[in-house]
């Protein structure tokens, strides 16, 4: 595991949909007061743009259109990648798909890496989660955590974020969805899930939230000491 090997504080926080990470990642910058970005929410958004421009996910041009739209409404307006509309499992879908190609990828690097080396002014550092994050984007991440659970714990979490928001989906939807997500996300070519070499593994399926907490502050202790 790498701990304290760069001056930056950056921690890489990757992991399969529903691992819990996007809930220990924004506690953990709470406790810390370090900036986070949800690196899961670009690749929804180039998603949503191609699908609401009625564009394929799976085309490398319709994809690499979104990221260029995206790029645009980043500039002049910030909250774009909170919009509710990214949280279903349709975008879902359409975001793992542009994902899986390379120059989508490459195209959204950049944000990825400024926003882990200029969190914003007043915080102490900044923490990215997603899937590439200790693998391609901040390979010299001060502390890389990948935080994982079985499938069928992972659809229930869903299935019931997906409810509390309005959503009617069914756990055998999830869970399927899920499958599919997972092995494409795993299996492509680009930057493919998986933890780095140096990563520290947690496996969330036995663990509450405050336990998972508990155990990444034990970490980020250790690694900025
Ligand atoms: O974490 P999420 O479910 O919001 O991510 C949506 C999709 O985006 C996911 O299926 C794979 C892709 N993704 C990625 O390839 N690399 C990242 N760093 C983050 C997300």
């Amino acid at each position: 595991m790498t701990m304290s090997s760069s001056n930056s504080k950056i921690i890489a926080i990757d992991g399969p949909a529903a691992s819990g990470k996007g809930t220990l990642a924004r506690a953990l910058a709470d406790a810390l007061d370090f900036a986070y970005m949800d690196t899961g929410a670009l690749y929804r958004a180039v998603g949503f743009e191609v699908l609401f421009a009625g564009g394929n996910p799976e085309s490398e041009s319709d994809a690499l259109h979104g990221c260029n739209i995206l790029s645009q409404k980043l500039n002049s307006d910030d909250t774009i990648l909170s919009n509710p509309d990214l949280r279903n499992d349709k975008i879902g879908n359409a975001a793992s798909k542009v994902a899986a190609i390379q120059s989508v990828r490459d195209a959204l690097l950049d944000i990825q890496r400024n926003f882990a080396k200029n969190p914003a002014i007043g915080k102490a550092g900044a923490i990215l989660d997603g899937r590439d994050i200790g693998t391609v984007v901040c390979p010299r991440a001060s502390l890389k955590l990948y935080i994982t659970a079985n499938m069928e714990i992972r659809a229930k979490r869903r299935m019931k974020e997906l409810q509390s928001k309005g959503f009617g989906v069914t756990y055998k939807a999830v869970l399927e969805d899920m499958r599919v997500r997972d092995a494409r996300d795993k299996g492509r070519k680009a930057a493919p899930l998986m933890p780095s070499g140096d990563a520290i593994v947690i496996d969330t399926s036995d663990l509450s939230q405050g336990q998972m907490l508990e155990k990444a502050l034990e970490y980020a202790k250790k690694a900025f000491s």
